[in-house]
């Protein structure tokens, strides 16, 4: 697949399914992802793979952080708190490094590791996979960090779930740049 038609028709796929993927091909999309350009060559990505099992820690952290935080919550929102990360049988979390010397700007850390997330995406669709960028309030949860092995003050940019695809869907039309762009002749 060649690298137009790789953007063009990624989308985010969040129904995929449950069998896992094999090893070498998470390692190809990892190695695809830190392709990425990264400022001062700090490489500031972080990727934390769950699968089987962990996915299941995960969503037991989870489920505890939440419980603490609204104990009043119904049973059910729980449940669907532990299952969150079962939605697909890999997941990437994303976390960026903090700058360690002045000249690096935490923003451009973001954006490289941002960068390298769209990587694995366009890499995952090419490779027929389903993927899907997801953040909410678990990206920022003081727990979730911790378990992961993120300091606090660490940023957590995605969690990509990742499977093989339950269906192939078609491409969502995307507006077009022009009301996003001017031109400074
Ligand atoms: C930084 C970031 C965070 C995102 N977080 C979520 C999320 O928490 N939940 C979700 O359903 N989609 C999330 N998305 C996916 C977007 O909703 C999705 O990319 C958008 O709808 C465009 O669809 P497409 O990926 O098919 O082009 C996130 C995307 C980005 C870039």
């Amino acid at each position: 697949m060649d690298v137009f038609e790789a953007i063009y028709n990624r989308h985010s796929q969040g129904k995929v399914k449950p069998g896992p993927l094999p090893r070498e091909l998470i390692e190809k999309l990892l190695d695809l992802a830190v392709q990425a350009p990264n400022h001062y060559k700090v490489r500031p990505w972080r990727f934390v793979v769950l699968t089987g099992e962990g996915r299941n820690k995960l969503g037991e952290v989870m489920t505890a952080s939440q419980q603490k935080r609204h104990p009043d919550f119904p049973a059910e929102a729980f449940d669907k708190c532990r299952a969150t990360p079962l939605r697909a049988p890999v997941v990437i979390a994303v976390g960026v490094d903090v700058p360690s010397e002045p000249k690096v700007l935490e923003i451009e850390n973001v954006c490289a590791a941002a960068a390298a997330c769209e990587n694995l995406l366009l890499a995952a669709h090419a490779m027929g996979l389903g993927a899907k960028w997801r953040t909410g309030e678990w990206a920022r949860d003081a727990k979730v960090k911790e378990f992961l092995g993120f300091e606090v003050d660490q940023h957590i940019i995605a969690f990509l779930y990742i499977g093989y695809p339950e269906f192939v869907a078609e491409p969502p039309p995307r507006p077009s740049f022009e009301d996003r762009t001017v031109w400074l002749g």
